[in-house]
């Protein structure tokens, strides 16, 4: 039998993924991993949870158990957040209920899912591009909306830019679209403001956050969004109902009732991150962009990026080849990593360029 498939949906299904197939030895600086949070202390806090749950029921329905302690972490009402299996599944369910076979906003470069879920919807993605710095042009994005769209996404910090826009530039976004505005902040915890408070008080306002970056459960899947009580519902509505499992629900509880030990470790991740672009930042042959994330932006100013990605791969090291992305040609994403993955990243690097390692 042959199978048909949509033609539209060809070159998306089609590509070969990059998360597939990364082997066990090798340095993960890829992905926007969070290997500074204390392997142990992970541990320890999942074995918690294992005994407290029961694995032959099925997990609260929606990611309840998660939900009710985000709230009461936040003190933001039970009706305005909804939990996902990852932020991932709220960008999914996002495009299936709200952007539908319409057109959404993307303000690029920026992460690729949002396109993907809105292709596979078979919606329309209108790329608008950010200014040569990365800053969001304002006027630029809100002269691109028509009546068809929906949706405008923006992520701040950008991943993979890592700039942080300016609170009053999306909120006029927000004040000025008549349609639903998606703020993903999964890298907020690294960076200097958030709007998660907020969120609620506008009526087109989503503010999406994830538990795999600051709090290192990537494994787990979870992440969040709030926002208007009639927006979520929709949301909620077309979720299926135990798309977040009972450990990562529990673990999610745990994890906020010691927000103090993540505070510590996030703020590891800041502290290196700072390092890593201090030391970079002597390198002649690159350009060094500031962060807001757990992650920087490398601009090589005399090799592809290709070539460096895959020298680096060689050396053991994985990071995230970005040049094929708008105006980001030669660029390299580096996620932060522990002390002695940014050393042996940097020496090699150095190496790789031609330069002595110092
Ligand atoms: C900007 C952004 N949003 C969302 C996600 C997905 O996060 P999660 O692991 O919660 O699905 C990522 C993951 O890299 C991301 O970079």
């Amino acid at each position: 039998m042959k199978i048909e498939i949509d033609e539209e949906l060809k070159d998306l299904l089609n590509k070969k993924s990059f998360y597939e197939c990364i082997p066990d030895s090798i340095i993960r600086m890829g992905l926007n991993e969070n290997l500074l949070i204390d392997k142990y202390f992970s541990y320890t806090l999942l074995m918690e949870a294992i005994k407290n749950i029961d694995t032959r029921l099925y997990p609260p329905a929606k990611g309840y158990n998660a939900l009710k302690a985000i709230s009461e972490e936040y003190g933001i009402y039970e009706d305005e957040i909804i939990v996902g299996n990852g932020s991932d599944e709220i960008i999914d369910l996002i495009a299936k209920v709200f952007v539908r076979r319409n057109e959404a906003i993307i303000i690029e470069p920026t992460f690729e899912m949002y396109s993907f879920y809105i292709k596979l919807m078979g919606g329309k993605v209108k790329s608008v591009l950010t200014n040569e710095d990365f800053d969001i042009d304002v006027d630029k994005v809100l002269s691109q909306v028509n009546k068809n769209t929906k949706v405008i996404f923006i992520c701040s910090p950008n991943n993979p830019t890592g700039k942080q826009y300016e609170k009053e530039k999306i909120l006029k976004i927000v004040k000025e679209f008549q349609g639903i505005v998606v703020l993903d902040e999964a890298y907020a915890d690294f960076a200097s403001y958030s709007i998660l408070m907020e969120a609620s008080r506008y009526d087109n306002l989503i503010v999406l956050r994830s538990f795999s970056k600051s709090y290192g459960l990537a494994g787990l899947r979870i992440g969040y969004g709030v926002g208007n009580s009639e927006i979520i519902n929709y949301l909620k509505s077309a979720q299926s109902p135990y798309s977040v499992n009972s450990i990562a629900q529990e673990v999610c509880r745990l994890v906020l009732k010691n927000k103090h030990v993540y505070d510590y470790f996030i703020k590891l991740v800041i502290d290196e991150r700072e390092y890593l672009i201090a030391e970079l930042s002597t390198i002649n042959e690159i350009k060094v962009f500031p962060s807001s994330a757990n992650f920087i932006l490398i601009k090589l100013l005399n090799y592809s990026s290709s070539y460096i990605c895959e020298k680096l791969k060689n050396e053991g090291i994985l990071v995230r080849d970005r040049g094929n992305l708008p105006l980001l040609e030669n660029c390299i994403r580096v996620t932060v990593g522990r002390k002695e993955d940014n050393i042996k990243f940097i020496n090699t690097l150095r190496k790789i360029l031609g330069l002595f390692h110092t």
